[in-house]
């Protein structure tokens, strides 16, 4: 949600940031803007639209070695030029770019404006330059200190100030920064995803952090002064990567591909055939401690919610671990009892889910267990857990998260494995267990190689008024994921509802014709599912089913048949989830949708 670029260094900065904005443009991508130090005022540039149009502005911007620059999804104020970051103080003599959220806005611009400040924009970020231009007497990290004192709220910030050239100051509460070292040259970036082609040697601020950043490399401050060493990271973790299409028309497409070998490299080195085991080192707790647990919490939003939810119905079933998934927000807000002998899993693909954050914190606070399951290494979910399992899906591009899911999924059944086996899972079961995953990626495989008639079922949807998804038990999740798709990237209209709750209300919406959807493999579910089908039919659905291959009476029921190679139940979502996602993706190209930044959305929800 917002990203942030800078660059301090000897090269032309105007073309590393606007390189880091294209690759952090997944985040947020309804305008950006640059601010650039020429000598003694800083020059700014600002867009509506995409980084692209912003690129074709700049024509005239001067050449420059020190730059800051913002690609903005909205909150406070419309989608407009003025409303983009950076924003200037008045005499354009220092400029801030921002992510995050200032909460007592009104009160800092009314002070302001009745100390003679005029506002051009709308936003909560422009109290920020004026604050900071009111205590600066040419001690930038001072000025900047003193005007955080007075806030309420997240922010990422990124200040250039025009009588110190070869400076940029930063400073966090609650929306992440990372600064990267190079030779010579200092990086600043609200995601190692804009950076890692320059450098992958790394210092992450941590909340209520200050940073001055110059060519040198960074100094960093507690906000109340007090000093802390920089510790330098090397990412070396295919989590970041070039974001390059591969021959693929959009990343969404790419990414569902690429889901044989992410879960492979999820379940790699973690399961133990032999032993009928999984070894998840990073959750540091050997078996006495897992024994200890007594029920499991995954919070998530989002896909990731869905994710939880699967793997909760898991960690039940197999491991007998009471268990259940919760909404980031809604628990985080309810003053939850944090029981002792749970432990949390907070589930997140980019691990910045401010929600998500939100509410491990809040457990940590009353002492409760935290894990992560967590796609980006050394994000702040993963660090603020401290343990847990990374999911190592390589990154993840499209807003649509497709790949995350799968291997969130892996992980928390590879999870559910190691528990279970300290419980009463037999070492025979076990062994099962671990074959029946091991196996999952080459059937993900062979599905995608011959995934059935998806492009024809997108034809009959995209007209629909509506369309119903429906499973039971481990499909239930499945088809919540699958609306979910549909929502987001064809904007058709559409719920997910566990079948056996279809009769009490969501019956009355099927007439003549509306899709449903229905996720039925061949588990413990499957005849009341066929019952459910028959319920829809006989009011005029028209029945798209996703099943088993070689359950011909499923076969045979549908109007559309769309078999997927059998597996194991538990492991049933990780292949009934493809052709929801194949039919999300060809409606949104049908439709002409922007498939791979859908509207309104950002990639990671950095505020609340
Ligand atoms: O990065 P996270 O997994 O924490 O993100 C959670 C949700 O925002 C995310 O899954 C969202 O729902 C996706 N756009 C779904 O495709």
């Amino acid at each position: 949600m917002c990203g942030i670029v800078g660059y301090v260094g000897p090269e032309p900065a105007l073309s590393r940031l606007i390189e880091g904005l294209r690759r952090l443009e997944y985040r947020g991508y309804d305008s950006a803007g640059v601010a650039l130090l020429e000598g003694k005022t800083v020059w700014t540039r600002k867009r509506v639209g995409r980084v692209d149009a912003l690129d074709q502005a700049l024509g005239d911007a001067p050449e420059s070695t020190t730059g800051i620059a913002h690609t903005r999804w909205a909150t406070h104020g419309g989608i407009t030029e003025e409303n983009a970051h950076p924003h200037c103080d008045g005499s354009t003599g220092l400029a801030v770019v921002h992510n995050g959220i200032i909460e007592n806005m009104n009160a800092l611009r009314e002070q302001l404006e009745s100390e003679g400040v005029v506002f051009r924009s709308e936003t909560d970020t422009e109290v920020l330059p004026h604050l900071i231009r009111k205590f600066y007497t040419g001690d930038p990290v001072a000025a900047v200190r003193s005007a955080l004192r007075l806030v309420n709220g997240t922010y990422g910030i990124a200040v250039v100030f025009a009588d110190h050239p070869d400076l940029i100051v930063a400073a966090r509460l609650g929306s992440p920064l990372v600064v990267g070292l190079g030779d010579g040259e200092t990086v600043l970036a609200s995601d190692p995803q804009a950076i890692v082609e320059l450098t992958r040697r790394v210092v992450y601020l941590d909340d209520r952090e200050i940073a001055v950043i110059s060519r040198d490399g960074v100094k960093v401050e507690r906000l109340d002064g007090r000093k802390r060493t920089a510790d330098v990271t090397v990412i070396d973790d295919d989590a970041y990567g070039v974001a390059d299409l591969q021959g693929f028309p959009h990343f969404m497409l790419k990414e569902i591909h690429e889901q044989p070998e992410s879960i492979q490299r999820c379940l790699r080195g973690r399961l133990q055939l032999d032993e009928g085991n999984a070894k998840l080192g990073g959750f540091q707790m050997d078996p006495r401690e897992l024994v200890r647990i007594e029920r499991i919490i995954a919070l998530g939003c989002g896909t990731s919610y869905h994710a939880g939810m699967t793997g909760a119905m898991a960690i039940e079933a197999l491991a007998r671990v009471p268990a259940r998934a919760e909404v980031a927000n809604e628990f985080r807000y309810r003053n939850p009892i944090i029981p002792r002998d749970a432990l949390f899993l907070a589930v997140s693909q980019s691990g910045e889910t401010m929600d998500t954050l939100g509410a491990i914190q809040e457990v940590r606070i009353k002492g409760g267990n935290v894990a992560g399951v967590v796609n980006v290494v050394g994000s702040t979910i993963a660090r603020t857990a401290g343990k847990g399992v990374y999911l190592h899906s390589g990154p993840e591009i499209a807003v649509a998260s497709t790949k995350a899911f799968t291997s969130q999924v892996t992980a928390l059944m590879t999870f559910t494995l190691m528990l279970a086996r300290t419980r009463n899972l037999s070492l025979e079961a076990g062994q099962r267990m671990a074959r029946e995953l091991s196996a999952v990626p080459a059937k993900v495989s062979e599905y995608l190689h011959n995934p059935g008639p998806i492009e024809a079922v997108a034809d009959t949807i995209l007209d629909a008024r509506y369309v119903l998804f429906l499973g039971r038990g481990f499909s239930f999740p499945v088809a919540l994921e699958g609306a979910l798709k549909l929502k987001e990237i064809a904007y058709i209209p559409c719920e997910a509802y566990p079948a056996g709750e279809m009769k009490h209300g969501p019956i009355a919406m099927i007439e003549e014709g509306t899709p449903v959807i229905f996720v039925a493999p061949s588990d413990v579910h499957r005849d009341k599912a066929i019952s459910n089908m028959k319920e829809v039919q006989a009011r005029g659905a028209k029945l798209i089913a996703i099943h088993t291959a070689g359950d011909h009476e499923i076969a045979a029921l549908a109007d559309v048949s769309i078999p997927v190679p059998e597996v194991a139940d538990f492991a049933s979502p990780l292949l009934t989830v493809l052709p929801l996602q194949l039919l999300a993706y060809h409606a949104g190209v049908k439709l002409g949708r922007d498939i791979d930044k859908p509207r309104n959305l950002a990639k990671s929800v950095t505020v609340e």
